[in-house]
């Protein structure tokens, strides 16, 4: 066991999750020698290309970790092959009452009722175009209204590689209300014609036949709309009492099998033309490869950097370079 999850994740399990979260954060500011903190391998055999983006892996940090975009820096020094900050609005946001984020870690869970609090697109694009870019960086965005969400793309757009539009966050009451498939065509009709960077598109899960067509019909509306790619998925809508607002999104272990299953029936369907991310409950290895093995390009993790600490980029990128490495493959696969 490394020192993240002997010493460091015991004392901050002892905290309130936001509050772990912040002495994280300004740890982050440190200077600290990030790189040697992660121990990502680096490997020709781990260089992904994303809709045109080179990654130096394809492990990506999800949205959501820093709203602000205020350690993105060092986020990426650790070693991940792309880190997405936000999610942004336009106008900053509060976001819900406290407490709104939970733990379950017999079930290496998190759940999120948040509600997307963040700075706003103004002070985040003048955060990124501050910040030293360590790596390659997407922003994530989301608006109720069309032109504010032309405005939170159009800010921070010239400072990132690419945006990722979340259209699936189930802690905002527009994420739940609004029709869905008509917002999300009206947003990539704008966008689309805007844009000048690579434009991703973040699905809901899906379990219920109903649910999966419509989280479908979403990345047809999303692929014909433009779309680069899509990331499979966000948390899963649950009730938790211990949330102030009695409801929230579940990320973690828990959703892996999942993940792979949406990514492999989103790859299968007409929609799978473009690059898929998978993104839910992925710890390890094994799960980033079921992952890529089901159809996706690039990984992302959230709660497993939560519970694993920076040692999970080690774990991934060393398990994923010794299987795609040339020698490791077979000459059937060559
Ligand atoms: C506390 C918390 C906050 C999150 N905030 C966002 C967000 O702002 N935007 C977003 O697109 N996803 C957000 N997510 C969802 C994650 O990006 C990810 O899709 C989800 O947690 C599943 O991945 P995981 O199982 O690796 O955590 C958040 C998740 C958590 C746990």
């Amino acid at each position: 066991m490394g020192w993240y999850r002997a010493v460091v994740h015991p004392a901050l399990s002892a905290l309130p999750p936001e509050v772990a979260h912040r002495l994280v954060m300004h740890a982050l500011a440190l200077p600290l020698p990030w790189e040697r903190i992660g121990g990502a391998v680096r490997d020709p055999a781990l260089e992904t290309t994303l809709a045109g983006i080179r990654l130096p892996n394809p492990i990506g940090l999800a949205a959501g970790f820093d709203k602000g975009c205020e350690r993105l820096a060092a986020l990426g020094r650790l070693g991940f092959g792309y880190v997405v900050g936000g999610t942004v609005t336009r106008h900053p946001r509060a976001g819900n009452p406290r407490p709104r984020v939970v733990r379950s870690p017999t079930r290496l869970a998190l759940v999120n009722a948040m509600g997307l609090p963040n700075p706003g697109a103004e002070a985040v694009a003048r955060r990124l175009a501050r910040s030293p870019r360590t790596s390659p960086r997407l922003v994530s965005i989301a608006d109720e209204a069309v032109p504010d969400a032309v405005a939170s793309h159009a800010l921070p757009e010239p400072h990132v590689d690419g945006v990722e539009l979340n259209a699936s966050c189930p802690n905002v009451s527009w994420g739940r209300d609004r029709d869905t498939e008509a917002h999300l065509a009206a947003l990539l009709r704008e966008l689309g014609a805007r844009r000048t960077r690579p434009l991703f598109v973040k699905l809901p899960p899906f379990r219920t036949a109903v649910e999966r067509e419509v989280v479908l019909t979403l990345a047809r509306i999303a692929v014909d709309g433009g779309a680069d790619g899509l990331v499979c998925s966000n948390t899963r809508p649950v009730a938790d009492r211990r949330l102030a607002v009695g409801r929230g999104g579940l990320a973690g272990r828990v959703l892996l099998a999942d993940t792979v299953r949406l990514v492999g029936e989103v790859r299968a369907s007409p929609d799978g033309v473009v690059p898929i991310t998978a993104c839910g409950g992925i710890f390890t290895g094994e799960d980033a490869l079921a992952c890529l093995r089901a159809g996706a390009t690039t990984v992302q993790v959230y709660t497993g950097f939560v519970y694993r600490g920076p040692e999970i980029l080690r774990e991934l990128t060393s398990r994923l370079a010794a299987e795609l490495r040339p020698s490791a493959r077979t000459p059937e696969d060559r």
